[in-house]
């Protein structure tokens, strides 16, 4: 288990308590500022239904539920989350799902099979500079020949964005690697950044941003 999992999100992935909480759509529609079914809905655009895909870590609420919903063959979704209390609740989740496999890991040492997507959504910013790295250059490596990775995260705001103080108290207080997320760009962290086609949206006042990186 990575060091910042214990010292920073112990609260809010270990603790079997707080996780039946907040593994609920409204708490993460309310974490998002009411912007989740839209991000969902960008990154569930990415998939199609023949696709290979790869979820980095399990996701609060009915992400994983959707994807797996749009899959149709066994073993098309695989899901790989570094907590066993979280792997344990995506597979409750999933039960009805043969298309599903799961397994415990770091994705930072990760080694699979390439897939056609791989959705990392809002893990990025809750991990050190180091861990970005090797967790972007992890999940490229597993992406097929005209596959694509899909990174949605927070991003810089507009510099007049409303929300904007809010955010900086949260971030500061719980979400302290959120912070060199907004200052560097996340094809940055990408050692193969040649051997992929990258493009960015933002959302909501740029407090958001899916970044699709396609393999050439
Ligand atoms: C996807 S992220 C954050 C998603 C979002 N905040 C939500 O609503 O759930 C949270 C998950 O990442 C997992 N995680 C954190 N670091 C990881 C790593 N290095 N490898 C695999 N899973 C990791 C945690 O166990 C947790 O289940």
């Amino acid at each position: 288990m990575p060091e910042y999992m214990h010292k920073v999100y112990d609260w809010a992935y270990l603790d079997p308590r707080n996780a039946t909480i907040l593994d609920r759509e409204l708490i993460v529609s309310m974490i998002l500022w009411g912007n989740n079914r839209r991000l969902k809905k960008s990154l569930l655009s990415e998939i199609v239904p023949n696709a290979t895909v790869l979820q980095a870590a399990h996701v609060y609420g009915s992400l994983i539920y959707e994807i797996a919903a749009k899959l149709s063959h066994p073993r098309q979704l695989e899901v790989v989350d570094v907590s066993a209390l979280q792997i344990g609740r995506c597979r409750d989740k999933l039960r009805a799902f043969p298309q599903v496999v799961m397994r415990i890991g770091d994705i930072a040492l990760l080694r699979s099979t390439p897939r056609d997507v791989i959705s990392c959504f809002f893990l990025l910013h809750e991990v050190p500079w180091d861990y970005k790295r090797a967790l972007v250059n992890r999940l490229l490596e597993q992406v097929a020949p005209g596959g694509k990775a899909v990174f949605v995260d927070y991003h810089k705001p507009h510099r007049l964005h409303p929300l904007r103080g809010i955010m900086n108290l949260i971030w500061r207080k719980f979400e302290p690697f959120a912070i060199d997320l907004l200052e560097s760009e996340i094809d940055r962290f990408a050692d193969n950044h040649d051997s992929f086609t990258w493009t960015k949206e933002t959302f909501f006042g740029g407090l958001y941003q899916k970044v699709v990186a396609t393999r050439r």
